[in-house]
């Protein structure tokens, strides 16, 4: 199953909209019914309004009406983690789940939510 998830996430990295910065990256989440969501990074001229390959990926997975979430993988060209906003984002959707990051060789590592964001802001934090 992990295979399949490292492949999608491969896969969506070829799809890559990344005319600006050309760093390809693909990511896939896979929720806990075991289906499979793809999303890449899609750039701007505007550069700010970028969005990453693990936020396009959430969303269209929460826009679905998914809720629960198993495990995400994140697929660049040297196998680098995900950047500050889409931590906190995994952590808000997701929890501590296990995160696998796959270079273009194939190889991995796994980390996870919580290592990614020690001592996470979230929704606890907010009070009764
Ligand atoms: N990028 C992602 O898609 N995910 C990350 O976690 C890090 C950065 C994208 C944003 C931009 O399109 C390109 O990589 C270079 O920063």
């Amino acid at each position: 199953m992990q295979n399949k998830l490292i492949q999608a996430a491969m896969e969506a990295r070829k799809r890559a909209y990344a005319n600006y910065s050309h760093f390809h990256v693909g990511a896939a989440v896979e929720t806990s019914q075991g289906k499979i969501f793809p999303g890449c990074n899609v750039e701007n001229a505007s550069y700010s309004l970028t969005m990453c390959a693990e936020r396009t990926a959430l969303f269209s997975a929460i826009a679905a009406g998914e809720k629960e979430f198993t495990r995400l993988v994140v697929a660049t060209e040297n196998g680098v983690s995900p950047c500050g906003a889409c931590r906190q984002v995994i952590w808000e959707l997701c929890g501590d789940i296990p995160i696998t990051l796959v270079d273009e060789s194939g190889a991995c590592t796994e980390t996870s939510a919580a290592q990614l964001l020690p001592h996470a802001f979230g929704q606890q934090d907010l009070g009764a």
